[in-house]
Parts: structure tokens; C-alpha cells; sequence
């Protein structure tokens, strides 16, 4: 009931404001933090959870600010990193951890049970297959998992039953630089940050085979930088962090555009949807910002029900 007062307060404030972007920092970490990825809204959980880069952790806030500033709920055993993460089901996730070593670095691939007393750390998968740096990640069905492959290129889809990794994607249309991977059904939607590229390709919703040739839906100068990103809920869009230009840039699937929407965002990486709506987004920290940011964005047209 308090989340219900809170919300019309809020959209009632928020009224006020007119039809315009507005961008509000709500928390900042120290300094050396990184923000690297947030898990997709799914209209359930409260809570927000998002990786750390510069050390292997899960942390969570609650957006509505009622059970306080972010917080660590998980620190992955024998890894240095972690990267993608994306809710499998309610207050379940999947997350990537990088191991560096002086040799080399492995990726490793574990569940993350959430919906214990104590958080649940299971490894699916070690020294996954592909590069070393294994980067956003999608779930596709409850035993398939798809994961960027940055460094060389392509996709790699993991099984969560059996660790079993291959890669589904490669080619021309998902070549170095591949980062920001989101899924909705039947899309696979994927950004490059070398390239400048948001695109989309159909799988199989059981399998995450590609099932059509990826198309390029929009790209330039604007979407190079361009990291993960929050598919809209209630119109054909994505709002896609920017970590080389500072920026949120908005894709409209049905015309192709990509306009910037928010300026200003120091270095972010990663946006969502909240579960009661709401866009948020992280950030990687930059030394004259200072450490990571948590920021909340209002999106004039957003319709949330
Ligand atoms: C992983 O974490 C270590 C320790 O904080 C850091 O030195 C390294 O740069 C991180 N790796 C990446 C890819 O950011
Ligand atoms: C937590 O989620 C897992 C995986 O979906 C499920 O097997 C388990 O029963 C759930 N536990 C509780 C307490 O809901
Ligand atoms: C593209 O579509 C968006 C969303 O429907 C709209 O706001 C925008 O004005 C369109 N731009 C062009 C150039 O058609
Ligand atoms: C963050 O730390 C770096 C490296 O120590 C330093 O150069 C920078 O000035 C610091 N930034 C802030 C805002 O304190």
C-alpha cells in the first residue's frame, strides 16, 4: 500500500514537470566503483539488481528508496569481476563472473537464487567457451541463456542444466564490439559499441537458434559507445546507455531512429524499466565524477500498466 501512495505522489509531482527528460542522481558509490549491468524488468521484484566490474558482486536498491541506499547481496567465490546479469524468473538470476589471472582470464556462468533467506550461488558453467569477456546476457527460455562474446565477436548460448556452451551467432552482423543483449520474444535485440549498431535478430524462443537474418534497426555516430539498454514496455523502443558520449540515446524500432534523450549521464552502461515503471541507469564512474551513480529518469511518454 505504501508503494501505491508513493507512486501517485510521485506521478502526481512528476505532472507538474511537462513533457520533458528529466535525469536525477539518486546515489553515487566511491570512488573506483564500475556499474556494469542491471537485470530487465519483469514487473516483480522491488528491488533492482545490478553487477559490478570492478569486483564480483551483486548489489540491489529498491527504487522506491523505502529499504535504503544500495547494498551488496552477493560476492562471487574465486572471481575478480562480474558482468551480465538477467533475471531467469522471479527473484532468480543468471550472472557472469570474470576470473583474472596473471595468464588468463576465465568466465564462469552461475545462478543466483534470491528468493532464500540468504542469497544461493550455484556455478552452471567454468571457463565458458569464447573470448575472455563475456558480456551482456539474455535468458531465452528457463535452460538457455545467450551471452555477448565482446572481445572477438558473436553469441554464446549456455545451457543452465548441463554448463554446455556453444556460440549461435557469428558473422558480419555481430563482430567485435557486440555488447548490450535484451530478448523479447522473438527478438534478440543487441547493440554494438564499435560499430554504432542496435539491432535485432528472431530465435527460437526454446532453443535461441537464430531463426531469420539480424537486421540493423538503427545506427551512426550517435550509437557508438553504445553498452546495454531497457527494451519499452509499452511501445516498440529502447533506451540504450551511451558510455562513450555521456548520453542516453532512444531507438524507435517502427521508424528507425536514435535521438538522445538524456544528456550528461557521466560514462553509464546499463538502463532499465523498474517494476512499477520507471527508467534507471548505472554507470561506470569516471575519475573526475567520481565512483559509479545510480541515476532515475523520467521518460515523458512512459504508460505504465
Ligand atoms: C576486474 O577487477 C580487477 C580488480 O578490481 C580490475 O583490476 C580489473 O580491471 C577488472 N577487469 C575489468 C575487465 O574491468
Ligand atoms: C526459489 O526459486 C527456485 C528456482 O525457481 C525454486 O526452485 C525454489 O523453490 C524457490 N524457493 C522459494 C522459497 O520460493
Ligand atoms: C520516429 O518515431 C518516434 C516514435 O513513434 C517519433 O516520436 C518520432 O518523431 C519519429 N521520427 C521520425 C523522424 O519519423
Ligand atoms: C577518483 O580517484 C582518482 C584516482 O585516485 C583521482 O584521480 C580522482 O581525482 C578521484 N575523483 C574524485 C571525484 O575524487
Amino acid at each position: 500500500m505504501r508503494v501505491t501512495t508513493l507512486l501517485s505522489l510521485l506521478s502526481a509531482a512528476t505532472a507538474v514537470c511537462g513533457q520533458e527528460y528529466t535525469a536525477h542522481k539518486l546515489y553515487q558509490l566511491d570512488n573506483g566503483t564500475w556499474l556494469e549491468n542491471m537485470a530487465q524488468r519483469t514487473g516483480q521484484s522491488y528491488y533492482l539488481r545490478f553487477t559490478r566490474l570492478d569486483s564480483p558482486e551483486v548489489m540491489e536498491v529498491d527504487p522506491t528508496h523505502q529499504h535504503g541506499d544500495p547494498r551488496t547481496v552477493h560476492t562471487f567465490d574465486g572471481a575478480t569481476n562480474a558482468t551480465g546479469i538477467t533475471e531467469l524468473s522471479r527473484d532468480n538470476y543468471a550472472v557472469l563472473t570474470l576470473n583474472q589471472a596473471v595468464d588468463a582470464t576465465t568466465v564462469s556462468l552461475w545462478t543466483l537464487q534470491m528468493n532464500a533467506s540468504s542469497p544461493i550461488a550455484t556455478k552452471v558453467a567454468d571457463k565458458v567457451a569464447g573470448s575472455a569477456l563475456l558480456n551482456g546476457l539474455a535468458v531465452v527460455s528457463p535452460n538457455i541463456v545467450l551471452a555477448t562474446d565482446t572481445l572477438v565477436g558473436g553469441i554464446v548460448r549456455i545451457d543452465l542444466k548441463t554448463g554446455e556452451a556453444d556460440k549461435v551467432l557469428e558473422g558480419d552482423a555481430f563482430t567485435k564490439g557486440v555488447n548490450g543483449l535484451k530478448y523479447s520474444e522473438p527478438y534478440l535485440y543487441y547493440t554494438n559499441s564499435l560499430e554504432g549498431v542496435f539491432g535485432r535478430v528472431s530465435v527460437d524462443p526454446s532453443t535461441g537458434e537464430p531463426t531469420g537474418e539480424a537486421e540493423v534497426i538503427a545506427s551512426g555516430d550517435v550509437l557508438v559507445g553504445a553498452d546495454d539498454f531497457a527494451l519499452a514496455y509499452w511501445t516498440e523502443a529502447a533506451f540504450v546507455a551511451n558510455f562513450e558520449n555521456n548520453n542516453i540515446v532512444r531507438v524507435n524500432f517502427d521508424n528507425g531512429t536514435a535521438e538522445v534523450v538524456v544528456k550528461d549521464i557521466p560514462a553509464p552502461t546499463s538502463a532499465t524499466f523498474g517494476s512499477s515503471g520507471g527508467l534507471y541507469a548505472v554507470t561506470s564512474g569516471t575519475g573526475s565524477d567520481g565512483g559509479a551513480s545510480f541515476w532515475s529518469i523520467y521518460v515523458p511518454d512512459e504508460t505504465y500498466g
